[in-house]
């Protein structure tokens, strides 16, 4: 059988309020669009906080003029809907506004995966607002090479060999694959620095059952500031990941998100703040635009089919993150302007600080 792709292709093309949801007649628009498209096997519309999320399955492949011309097309449509109703920030991330076969560098993000189907294939999609692709790096990272978290790597010998990381370096737009177990200390001297060093796919180690060269976790990591060359709009990021049969097991691959991790992001991209594990209806940005949240939606894909997914953070067992979040939220707001709530100079996304600094220039005296 031939195989199988998912697509997240996602943009905010009109928040409501301000930055805090995705329109309802949005999400309408792109529902339409989707059903009438005859290339895709199976979708799902939805949003979290202000970006709308297409998911979509194919026998396309990744990176399809098909596909992505369907989903840039969805966001004009919407983008023309979102300025009717006066949305905040139309279009806010369609940079271009020519189509030239690939959304891939015009804005949007994109976390797509061609692979050949097991039995039984459980997929999760993460969808993120407020904050940036490295804020996948701890949980993808806890994911597939800590023991502590995945309890697999240890006792199931089918994932006792280990997996690959693909880490892009974001500023200067190379990649480099590095083994773990074998190159733990290296792979988290890079990953800690979670602004420059993104995780961008994760595949089996050569030795696995599964296809080597199939990927196993893959995490958009479009940039918007570098792209435009000048802040647009956070580029809240998704990511997909396959479970079980020898990967990390469903609940192993939900266990990061049980601590509410710093990420950055959070009102006006400008800020640190605790990530907060939220359902469908609670996806949706509030306080000083955040706390940043994190929507983990579940399916099993069967011929390339999927049904209606499972909000896995609806759960109480999730409910003391979401409480220690907001404590967390709280603590770290007391700080107001001061780092390290505020992000350091260089990282800011909006900022007057350059003006600030030109204005002040003349009066610094030498000491
Ligand atoms: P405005 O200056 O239009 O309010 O935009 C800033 C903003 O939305 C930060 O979240
Ligand atoms: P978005 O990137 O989600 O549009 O948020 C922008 C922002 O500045 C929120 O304060
Ligand atoms: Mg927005
Ligand atoms: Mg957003």
């Amino acid at each position: 059988m031939s195989k199988t792709t998912f697509s997240i292709i996602k943009a905010d093309v009109g928040g409501y309020p301000g930055h805090a949801r995705v329109h309802d007649e949005l999400m309408e628009v792109a529902e339409k669009k989707l059903s009438e498209s005859d290339v895709l096997i199976n979708y799902h519309v939805t949003h979290c906080g202000d970006d709308l999320e297409l998911l979509m399955t194919h026998r396309e492949g990744e990176d399809s003029e098909k596909i992505h011309s369907l989903a840039w097309d969805t966001f004009q449509e919407a983008t023309e809907k979102a300025k009717e109703l006066g949305l905040y920030g139309a279009g806010q991330d369609l940079l271009s506004d020519a189509f030239s076969g690939n959304v891939r560098g015009m804005g949007p993000g994109i976390a797509e995966m061609e692979f050949t189907e097991r039995k039984a294939e459980p997929v999760v999609a993460f969808l993120m607002d407020k904050t940036e692709p490295g804020a996948f790096n701890y949980p993808i990272f806890k994911i597939f090479a800590d023991p502590f978290n995945t309890a697999g790597l240890v006792i199931d010998p089918s994932l006792h060999p280990g997996f690959r990381f693909e880490i892009m370096d974001i500023k200067e737009n190379k990649k480099i694959m590095m083994n773990a177990p074998e190159e733990l200390y290296d792979i988290l001297a890079l990953l800690g620095a979670k602004g420059r060093f993104v995780i961008k796919r994760v595949y089996p180690k050569e030795n696995s059952k599964l296809p080597a060269d199939e990927p196993v976790a893959v995490v958009s990591t479009e940039k918007l500031y570098q792209v435009a060359g000048e802040y647009v709009g956070k580029d809240d990021p998704v990511a997909l990941v396959r479970a079980q049969s020898g990967l990390p097991a469903l609940g192993e691959v939900l266990e990061p998100f049980a601590h509410p991790y710093l990420v950055s992001g959070w009102m006006r991209g400008s800020h640190n703040g605790p990530i907060m594990p939220v359902s469908q209806g609670d996806a949706k940005c509030t306080r000083f635009d955040g706390p940043p949240r994190v929507l983990s939606l579940g399916t099993q894909v069967k011929n390339g089919e999927f049904d209606e997914p499972a909000d896995l953070f609806d759960d109480p067992a999730f409910d003391n993150v979401r409480e220690k979040s907001a404590d967390m939220a709280e603590y770290m707001r007391r700080h107001g302007p001061f780092e390290p709530h505020r992000l350091p100079m260089e990282e800011m996304e909006y900022t007057t600080l350059p003006e600030v600094m030109d204005e002040l220039e003349e009066r610094f005296e030498e000491l």
